[in-house]
């Protein structure tokens, strides 16, 4: 299994991912969330495909099985490398969107990943808001094993649950960890971070980085400091 760090691509618009990409030598492995997939459409993809790059399209699915399903019919056609729905959707919601994602001939390039707990929400959070009843780490577990059942092949956790999910669900199965910060930088909205280091230390097989590789000074150097700091 491959491990790498993939740039959330949180723009606008194209001209600004071209702007942002250009400054790279090789294309990077990139995320394509909501605001840039709403703004541009599928253009963004296939724009993205010819530059090269990998693609991790995190639209964060959650709806009825049937409506998710067609959604992810749809996405099977772009043939990125990840694309998700939400575990909170329930086990039922992911075995129709595997098999939304599967083509009529049988084939899937694309693998799915569930979101279990948001970084950007705190126990605290999950527990007054969402009267989830439990610590985080337990829901984080269920929703991962939830999926694996499913037949996903990974989740979206933090990079602190990440060892843990790998311990309950085996080795293979992918765990892709946002809410990464170096350790000099803020937290903005994400409330579980944590440094590269730290993910490459408990388990991540893949982290996402924005803002921090984004609005740096120096996007390519905070870049190359992610893959020196995750993959050494
Ligand atoms: O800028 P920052 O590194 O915080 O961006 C994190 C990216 O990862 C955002 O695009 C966000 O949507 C995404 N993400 C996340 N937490 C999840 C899943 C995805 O922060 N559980």
């Amino acid at each position: 299994m491959g491990k790498d760090v993939i740039i959330a691509l949180d723009f606008d618009n194209v001209a600004q991912v071209d702007a942002f990409l250009g400054n790279f030598k090789k294309p990077p492995f990139v995320k394509v969330g909501m605001e840039l997939f709403y703004a541009e459409g599928k253009s963004i993809i296939t724009h993205l495909k010819k530059l090269g790059c990998k693609i991790f399209l995190d639209l964060k699915c959650h709806d009825i099985p049937n409506t998710v399903k067609k959604a992810m019919a749809v996405i099977s056609d772009f043939d990125v490398e990840f694309t998700d729905v939400h575990a909170a959707g329930t086990s039922n919601m992911m075995h129709y969107a595997l098999e939304g994602l599967t083509k009529t001939n049988g084939a899937r390039k694309t693998k799915l990943l569930a979101i279990t707990q948001l970084t950007s929400t705190d126990e605290e959070t999950m527990q007054k808001e969402l009267l989830i009843d439990k610590p985080i780490m337990d829901t984080v577990l269920s929703y991962a094993l939830n999926a694996k059942n499913s037949g996903l092949e990974g989740i979206v956790c933090s990079p602190y649950e990440a060892a843990k999910v790998k311990s309950v669900c085996g080795e293979d199965f992918i765990t892709v960890t946002p809410g990464i910060r170096f350790d000099d930088s803020t937290k903005a909205d994400q409330k579980r971070i944590a440094s590269p280091t730290y993910a490459k230390l408990n388990g991540s097989d893949y982290i996402v980085v924005g803002r921090s590789i984004t609005l740096a000074a120096d996007p390519v150097a905070a870049y190359h400091r992610c893959l020196s700091e995750f993959l050494t």
